[in-house]
């Protein structure tokens, strides 16, 4: 590691043990660990022998300690003029009872349990009152399709899904009902019971036997939290990779609780009673970690915010909700605040609002451009701090920490390696580059707690995914450059995952999806750059003899029906031939060289150079 080490992060990579056991010493564990830290596989395994839960972490605690009259969760949603107050004596005993609705159903510790609902209440109250009882959650984002719901049912079995009526979009509804028929139909493994919560907006009719998410809850008896071991898996979250499948990341508990009650603090540096808002989706990394488990465990107040930064009712609204709330650190996607910079440039909805309460503003999930970071901070006069991390670290690896002595963000990084990161950039060859030489992003082991264990299902594809590459290290699967002063920016994905408006989709996935039509000869999908969501994917695609341009939008329309309308292609391209190399490999980064306006870097390999030219022309 060539980047200076701060006392703090030195410490932790030099004596790991020492520095998380002091850190688990925070949380209240059923059984306290001895044994730290522990390595199966080449992998770390921490606080093996303790046993802890993360709702009673979550909300018990509290109530216990005296808090239980304290906002636990508020519930803003623009999309239906709602704004719901929760303590956390009122969380508990929903989750408590909610809880008791999965042991009526005969769910069991270790049993898995599909979420696949909007950014309402009740998808928090259904987290917690999964791990409350050993169950192993798995969400589903709200804007997938039911193809790619039928892929997470079959590959973990869940006992029960639960759902709501419909998400609301800024100008539409999105009814879940039939969408989740669909996906139970196309699956092999479907959920013994469906659990709905039916919402006002939506004139709801349940199928047959499928449960009122409400009455089941008011008729339930509470249940207390079981203590689990703390390897016990928490929750599976499915996020893209290079292949058409998504994996399974599979999350333990007292690891992962340790993690994000120092990462509150001192990435954050945010304490109990403060409120906290992570402006994302329950659907994702962000939503499990800054939305429902971080801030309740720190014993603050989260904010399930049902609505978008732009048009609900307009670019002001996250302002409205932190005058209203008294927010003090929010965090949020990069393409959030340039869809709204783009519709009130010159800040004049944030003038209007009293956000004295605002200390610091996080931004991750997509590179953030300089411009955009500056445009904030000039607009806000708070730090913007960007950072980096991904579903598989649950949460940040690169940052500026707000709970250090004298955080220095630097506009263009995404910071310095977090406490318990030793981080190192290599060439192809695994050697540690120059500093100031682009190379991957690499984590020396042990990767510190809150980590991924494995992927469901699939410990292979863990192992060749990220520890095969460079032995004795975590391969982040991202490009990145440090400096002299330990700076590191993220340069973007060095493989075929792509970030649309902060969403991470897999091109493979898309490729798969379009190949599927038959009027395709073959296929393929890259991502470009995008002024407001970062990156959108582009289709290319060579047809058979006789087919119309009507192709273009039965391939778009195939992609959003079998994915979801997240993953929209920008333009689909009809084109004589793709390069390839003489082995028959489709050349992307040619493809994604020409698609960008940049000089295409052509390899020896490749098998006709003339289409090379071909494509300039037709693109
Ligand atoms: N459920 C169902 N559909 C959804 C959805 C959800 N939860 N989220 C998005 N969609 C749909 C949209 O309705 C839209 O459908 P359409 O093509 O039929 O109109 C499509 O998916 C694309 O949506 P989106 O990517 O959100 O683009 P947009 O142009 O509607 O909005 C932004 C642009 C920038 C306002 C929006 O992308 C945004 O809020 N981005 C921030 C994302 C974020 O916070 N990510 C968190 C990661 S940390
Ligand atoms: P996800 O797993 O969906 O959170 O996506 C993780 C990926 O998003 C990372 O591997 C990066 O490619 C990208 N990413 C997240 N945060 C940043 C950031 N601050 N800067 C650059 N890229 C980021």
């Amino acid at each position: 590691m060539k980047n200076q080490l701060n006392e703090t992060l030195k410490r932790s990579i030099e004596e790991p043990d020492e520095f998380w056991k002091e850190q688990a010493s925070k949380l209240e564990w059923n059984a306290v660990p001895k044994d730290i830290l522990t390595e199966e596989n080449g992998h770390s395994v921490w606080f093996r022998d303790g046993k802890i839960n993360l709702s009673e972490q979550a909300l018990d605690i509290h109530v216990r300690n005296g808090s239980g009259d304290r906002v636990a969760m508020i519930y803003d949603s623009p999309v239906t003029g709602t704004v719901t107050k929760y303590t956390y004596r009122e969380l508990l005993d929903k989750v408590a009872r909610f809880a008791g609705v999965l042991k009526a159903q005969g769910v069991e510790k270790g049993d898995r349990v599909i979420i696949y609902m909007p950014m309402i209440p009740e998808a928090a109250i259904a987290m917690l009152g999964c791990v409350r009882i050993g169950a192993v959650h798995s969400v589903v984002f709200g804007g997938f399709a039911a193809h790619e719901l039928a892929v997470r049912i079959d590959d973990c079995q869940p006992k029960v899904l639960i759902t709501a009526s419909g998400g609301i979009e800024v100008d539409k509804k999105i009814h879940y009902i039939p969408i989740v028929e669909e996906a139970i139909k196309q699956s092999v493994y479907p959920p013994h019971s469906v659990i709905v919560k039916q919402r006002l907006q939506f004139d709801t009719v349940l199928p047959g036997g499928w449960l009122d998410f409400e009455s089941a809850v008011t008729d339930a008896d509470p249940v207390d939290a079981i203590p689990v071991e703390s390897v016990h898996p928490s929750y599976i979250l499915y996020t893209s990779g290079t292949t058409g499948k998504p994996k399974g990341i599979v999350r333990d508990t007292g690891g992962y609780a340790t993690a994000l009650r120092f990462s509150m603090e001192y990435i954050y540096g945010v304490s109990p009673g403060e409120v906290f808002w992570a402006a994302s989706d329950v659907g994702w990394v962000v939503g499990h970690s800054y939305i429902v488990y971080a801030p309740l465990i720190t014993g603050c107040t989260t904010i399930i915010y049902e609505g978008k930064p732009v048009r609900t009712p307009d670019a002001g609204a996250f302002w409205r909700v932190v005058e209203e709330h008294g927010v003090h650190v929010m965090f949020t996607a990069p393409t959030a605040i340039r869809a709204m910079r783009r519709e009130d440039p010159e800040g004049s909805l944030i003038r209007e609002r009293q956000l004295k309460s605002l200390r610091t503003q996080f931004l991750a999930g997509e590179r953030c451009d300089t411009p955009t970071l500056l445009w904030l901070r000039d607009q806000l006069g708070v730090p913007v701090i960007d950072h980096w991390w991904q579903t598989e670290t649950g949460w940040p690896i690169v940052a500026t920490c707000m709970g250090e002595d004298h955080p220095k963000e630097r506009a263009g990084a995404a910071g310095k390696a977090v406490p318990g990161y030793a981080i190192e950039i290599v060439d192809e060859s695994g050697k540690e580059v120059q500093v100031g030489t682009e190379g991957y992003v690499v984590i020396r082991q042990p990767l510190p707690p809150g980590n991924l264990l494995t992927i469901w299902n699939n410990p292979e594809r863990f192992k060749a995914g990220y520890l095969e590459r460079f032995p004795g290290y975590y391969f982040s699967g991202d490009g990145g450059v440090i400096d002299d002063d330990g700076y590191i920016t993220i340069t973007g994905r060095v493989d075929d995952v792509i970030n649309v408006a902060g969403h991470r989709l897999s091109t493979a996935e898309m490729e798969e999806v379009v190949a599927t039509h038959s009027g395709i000869v073959e296929c393929a999908v890259v991502g470009i750059t995008d002024q407001l969501k970062g990156q959108v994917p582009i289709a290319l695609i060579v047809t058979t003899s006789g087919v119309g341009e009507e192709i273009e939008k039965e391939v778009n329309q195939l992609v959003r029906n079998t994915i979801g309308a997240i993953a929209t292609l920008k333009k689909v391209y009809r084109v004589k031939r793709l390069p390839k190399t003489r082995s028959g490999k489709i050349l992307r980064n040619v493809l994604r060289d020409v698609l960008n306006g940049r000089e295409p870097r052509i390899p020896s390999t490749i098998e006709d150079i003339t289409v090379v030219d071909e494509l300039k022309e037709e693109l």
